[in-house]
């Protein structure tokens, strides 16, 4: 009987949806192991998981959607994989470039971008100026991201601006953070069974809801994603506050 009333429930079942969920896509290379097939396949199969979640989120109209597709930490991988990745990257830009634009969606990357090709980055600064003023989804795709590299690099920018005089404040570093136009995340999802966080969003995960699932990210379906949000929707966020204070 329960699982009946689930099975029936729709999006509008939803009473509290979040204002943006992140998302660490992980088990691509488990998921094309299991297939005797190699990582790379993976990382293709992952993608249409990308494109689930981000016309979920639309449908849904949850405004930011915040997905960790490359670490600083993922240069140390094989460098045919890390190439491959970066070329899914510039190819998936260009190609999808079109459908980002029909879609209203407002397109950000956050990361450290010092190290691409010319070429990407120009690709990347076209396409966020072309969508900078769409009104939908706030897609942004971390690459090259970590949130120690965040944080410092916040810092670094608010040195330049030569406040040296003024006591630093939470704001300050708020502003220079790279997810500055956002809320901080009320909802991360993990894929692929670990639990940690990873060095993605550590100073916007403060009191982020966490939700793990063993499904692998390229299993990541409509389903899955919906589980996640009827789970996020059980959560009392009582930030520091009593139950009874609510
Ligand atoms: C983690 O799985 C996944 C990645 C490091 C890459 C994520 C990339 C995509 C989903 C493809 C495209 C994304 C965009 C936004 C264009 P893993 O390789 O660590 O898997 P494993 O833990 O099973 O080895």
């Amino acid at each position: 009987m329960f699982n009946f009333f689930r099975s029936v429930k729709t999006q509008d079942a939803l009473s509290v949806k979040p204002k943006h969920i992140a998302i660490i896509m992980d088990g691509n290379g488990r998921w094309a192991k299991k297939r005797l097939m190699p990582r790379m396949s993976g990382h293709r199969k992952g993608l249409e998981s990308v494109k689930t979640v981000i016309t979920q989120c639309q449908k849904l109209n949850i405004p930011f959607l915040t997905l960790f597709a490359f670490s600083t930490e993922n240069w140390l991988r094989p460098s045919q994989e890390v190439k491959f990745l970066m070329s899914l990257f510039q190819d998936s830009i260009k190609k999808e470039s079109s459908a980002l634009i029909k879609n209203n969606i407002r397109f950000k990357l956050i990361g450290d971008r010092k190290p691409f090709p010319k070429k990407l980055n120009d690709k990347i600064n076209s396409l966020e100026k072309f969508t900078e003023e769409n009104t939908g989804l706030t897609l942004s795709i971390a690459i090259n991201y970590g949130g120690r590299w965040d944080i410092v690099n916040a810092v670094n920018e608010y040195r330049k601006q030569n406040h040296f005089k003024k006591t630093f404040t939470q704001k300050n570093l708020i502003q220079n953070l790279s997810l500055n136009f956002a809320p901080d995340p009320d909802l991360l999802i993990r894929t692929g069974g670990e639990k940690r966080i990873s060095n993605f969003l550590i100073w916007q995960f403060s009191y982020t809801e966490l939700y793990f699932t063993e499904k692998l990210w390229p299993d990541f379906n409509e389903k899955a994603f919906m589980a996640a949000l009827f789970e996020f929707q059980k959560r009392e966020r009582r930030y520091g506050k009593t139950s009874e204070q609510l």
